[in-house]
């Protein structure tokens, strides 16, 4: 179900160069919200910019925070907002990831860290336990608030400037990390070497993709992914990922 709702910015902090904390008073999306799910922000400053999709990061009570990257127009209006400022949003949208009982490894990448703050919080408290893999071109955020969870967290940056230098799939290999269920958020390169290398290990795979949207309702085909369908002709079909995901099995994509 998804609703429309006047949200009120509680605050906006910079946690890094370029990246963005906000929460956001919204007490009837919130209550509807799931790990892994985003919601439509409206840049209503007479740009008339479409909707953008920002993924939940934490679900509190009555309120939601996400955290982002500014990359253009939209992005670069929401990291002004400040405490008190009216914010129309829409959601919650698409499906979330099937959190599992058991072990978990949590991958992100970049801006697909924030999604995985809100299940790493429910996988510890339904008494999972939480590897989580993060990766970064340089420096990290959001890495002490896993821990403070009580997940234990591995870093890997492109320059070496924290923690292991390479990419998080190399970093998971050299630690032999594994899980009964792994949940991504990141990059499509990223998460189609990550698949390789779970498909590889027998371990299921829930990626989220966050495409570039145009509507975000799923009533344009502005966010299709092909997805393997049996029943096709073609042995695949489109999905949308404002819709059907932006979670899927990771066994389903086409990754190409
Ligand atoms: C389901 C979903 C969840 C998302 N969650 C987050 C999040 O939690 N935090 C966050 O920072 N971003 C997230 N994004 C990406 C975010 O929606 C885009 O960065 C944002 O819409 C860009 O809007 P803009 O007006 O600032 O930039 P625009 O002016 O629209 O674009 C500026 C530049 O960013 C690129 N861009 C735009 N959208 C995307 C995208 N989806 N992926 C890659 N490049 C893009 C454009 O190609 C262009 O080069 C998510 C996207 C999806 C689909
Ligand atoms: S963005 Fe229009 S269908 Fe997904």
């Amino acid at each position: 179900m998804k609703k429309t709702e006047t949200a009120k910015v509680l605050s906006n902090n910079k946690l890094a160069e370029g990246i963005f904390d906000i929460t956001l008073e919204c007490p009837e999306v919130s209550a509807l919200a799931k790990a892994g799910q985003f919601i439509e922000i409206y840049p209503d400053n007479g740009a008339n910019l479409l909707a953008r999709p920002i993924s939940i990061c934490e679900i509190k009570e009555n309120a939601l925070r996400i955290v982002f990257q500014t990359v253009g127009k939209g992005t670069k209006l929401f990291s002004e907002y400040k405490m008190g400022d009216k914010v129309r949003i829409l959601g919650t949208c698409g499906n979330g990831y099937d959190l599992k009982n058991g072990s978990a490894l949590l991958v992100g990448g970049g801006i697909g860290v924030p999604p995985l703050l809100e299940t790493a919080k429910q996988l510890i408290s339904a008494g999972s336990k939480v590897n989580v893999v993060l990766g970064f071109r340089s420096g990290s955020f959001l890495s002490d608030e896993f821990e403070k969870l009580g997940a234990e967290v591995h870093i890997a940056t492109d320059d070496g400037s924290v923690g292991f230098k390479g990419n998080v799939v190399d970093l998971i290999k050299a630690e032999k990390l594994a899980a009964e269920t792994v949940y991504a958020c990141g990059p499509k390169i990223m998460l189609k070497f990550l698949s390789m290398h779970c498909e590889g290990q027998n371990m299921p795979l829930q990626v989220s993709m966050e495409e570039r949207m145009a509507c975000g309702i799923g009533a344009c085909v502005g966010c299709v992914v092909k997805i393997r369908d049996e029943v096709s002709a073609d042995g695949w079909t489109y999905k949308k990922v404002c819709k059907d995901g932006p979670v899927f099995d990771s066994r389903e994509v086409c990754w190409e």
